[in-house]
């Protein structure tokens, strides 16, 4: 499974660049509001990310509602660098868009997909990449990780990952990246936070700890 970061902050995309596990970035317009940035610099913003993780996909949301408003938001952020993914949420003017910005030459990332049927109509569009969310089914109390395998298993059923890769999305902990990993997804996007908790295990910690111990010892 690829490894993604779910955030627009740059330090936290060059800092988890620098592990060298890290396989692309996926933005939203709340994520990018975090940073305090504004919508004029935004395709700026972009680009930024863009040049950090040169030659990995970076999925750029568009904020358009109509289908011709998304082909041409959308070709507008893929010309921004040869790395950008347009993100688009699912619904049947995305389909559209997304059906016309492949015949374009641009790779979309279907988001904010809940169940089988929109995933496969979303690859069925020719989405390169489709996002089902896990954490907000746990926010209202339902089982995000049984319709991401649903999702898996379905996708899997009739697409290959050169036609659509599934991205696990709105994963908020370590569990969710790990059932995602079992799953068979083909990539997971985790926030910073939960990367940092990802990388860590109270027996590696203490693990660490007892080698200083020892090194200090045989010094
Ligand atoms: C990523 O592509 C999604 O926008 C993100 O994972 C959503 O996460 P959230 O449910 O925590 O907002």
């Amino acid at each position: 499974m690829k490894f993604f970061i779910d955030t627009a902050d740059l330090q936290q995309i060059e800092t988890a660049m620098g592990w060298g596990c890290m396989a692309g970035v996926t933005t939203n317009p709340t994520l990018y509001a975090r940073t305090g940035g504004k919508l004029a610099d935004f395709e700026n913003h972009m680009v930024k990310i863009a040049h950090l993780c040169e030659g990995l996909p970076v999925s750029a949301e568009s904020t358009a509602t109509t289908t011709d408003e998304m082909v041409v938001e959308g070709k507008r952020l893929a010309a921004l660098a040869p790395n950008i993914v347009v993100k688009l949420p699912i619904c049947a003017e995305s389909l559209a868009a997304t059906k016309q910005l492949k015949e374009a030459g641009v790779n979309v990332n279907m988001t904010l997909v809940f169940n089988v049927t929109q995933a496969l109509m979303a690859c069925a569009a020719g989405a390169r990449y489709v996002s089902p969310f896990v954490g907000r089914f746990d926010d209202i109390a339902e089982d995000g990780i049984e319709q991401l395998s649903n999702i898996i298993a379905a996708v899997k059923n009739y697409y290959l990952p050169e036609h659509t890769e599934i991205i696990a999305a709105s994963l908020r902990t370590p569990h969710h990246v790990a059932q995602a990993a079992l799953l068979g997804s083909d990539i997971a996007t985790v926030p910073f936070d939960a990367l940092e908790k990802c990388l860590k295990h109270p027996l590696t910690q203490q693990g660490l700890a007892s080698f200083e111990e020892d090194w200090a010892s045989v010094k």
